[in-house]
């Protein structure tokens, strides 16, 4: 979807920016398709059986919900392992997929969660986990014409994908990361807590492809709060923390003069209902909660 709103192009001084949206995907998520082609390929090379095998997913919640999905839809037996941190609603949609859910010690972070998940694969032979893949897809939306990418870093997956994909058919495309500034470890900083969910796993995933990235910005949490509210109090986008970081980072390299008359592509990951028990929506559904009826003559 190509968008060019008043609020926001109105901080685009010269940049395009273009907002990739994931939510008319099954499931609001853009990871849907990974989750299948995981599946799909373990199944082809006869590695998993569904009724048989149980697949195990370490997640900080959408690739853990879209795995929950299609694990119900093939018949297979689902646990996942998650940071106790993450927000209630991602929970819920996971166990009503049928997945099993194991909530880590959030002082752990994402190691612990891996973790947890390498423990139980060692202790039952049955169980499989897919190594997560690249990511590439935002080339054809564009015709071909994006100029740059940036994208908040989780497993890496998604930036290391697309940046490969669009460099192999463009050389001068630049691909930047993102993550979290209080977690900032890919710039020579320490992990630590932050509310960017999906982003700043706390250590260098295996998959992510430094060499792909010209630079990882960092975005601090309470910036990308701040614009996921002001996306949907303005834009009429409610989405999640993680696409208010990717559209701050987004809009900084718009404001770059080199950047003038660029086609800027990033992506909203997920959708702002996810995290109505979080920090994003926090005030409001405290708000909401203590509401009174009024009287009605
Ligand atoms: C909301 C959200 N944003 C961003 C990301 C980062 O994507 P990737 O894992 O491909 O780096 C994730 C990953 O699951 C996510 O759930």
């Amino acid at each position: 979807m190509n968008l060019f709103h008043t609020w926001v192009s109105g901080l685009v001084i010269a940049a395009n920016l273009l907002l990739q949206y994931y939510f008319i995907h099954k499931y609001s998520v853009w990871i849907t398709r990974p989750a299948l082609a995981m599946i799909t390929d373990a199944e082809k090379k006869g590695l998993i059986t569904p009724g048989k095998t149980v697949l195990i997913e370490p997640t900080s919640g959408n690739m853990g919900i879209s795995m929950a999905f299609m694990a119900a839809m093939k018949g297979y037996k689902m646990v996942l392992t998650m940071p106790s941190y993450t927000s209630l609603e991602r929970r819920v949609t996971m166990r009503a997929f049928g997945a099993d859910l194991i909530l880590t010690d959030p002082t752990k972070g994402m190691g612990g969660t891996v973790k947890k998940a390498y423990d139980l694969l060692e202790s039952d032979t049955g169980c499989f986990h897919a190594p997560t893949i690249l990511k590439p897809c935002q080339y054809t939306d564009t015709n071909g014409k994006v100029d740059i990418f940036i994208m908040g870093i989780g497993s890496g997956g998604t930036v290391s994908g697309v940046g490969q994909y669009l460099k192999s058919q463009n050389p001068n495309v630049k691909i930047y990361g993102l993550e979290p500034a209080e977690s900032n470890i890919l710039n020579g900083g320490k992990p630590g807590p932050h509310h960017i969910t999906g982003n700043g796993v706390g250590f260098k995933p295996d998959i992510l492809d430094m060499d792909v990235m010209e630079e990882v910005l960092m975005v601090s949490s309470e910036d990308a709060v701040n614009m996921a509210r002001q996306l949907a109090l303005k834009e009429g986008l409610m989405v999640g923390i993680s696409s208010g970081a990717n559209t701050v980072a987004a809009l900084n390299l718009a404001r770059r003069p080199e950047n003038k008359g660029k086609l800027i592509v990033t992506i909203h990951p997920s959708f702002g209902e996810r995290y109505l028990s979080s920090v994003l929506f926090q005030e409001l559904r405290k708000e909401a909660e203590n509401m009174q009826p009024v009287a009605v003559d």
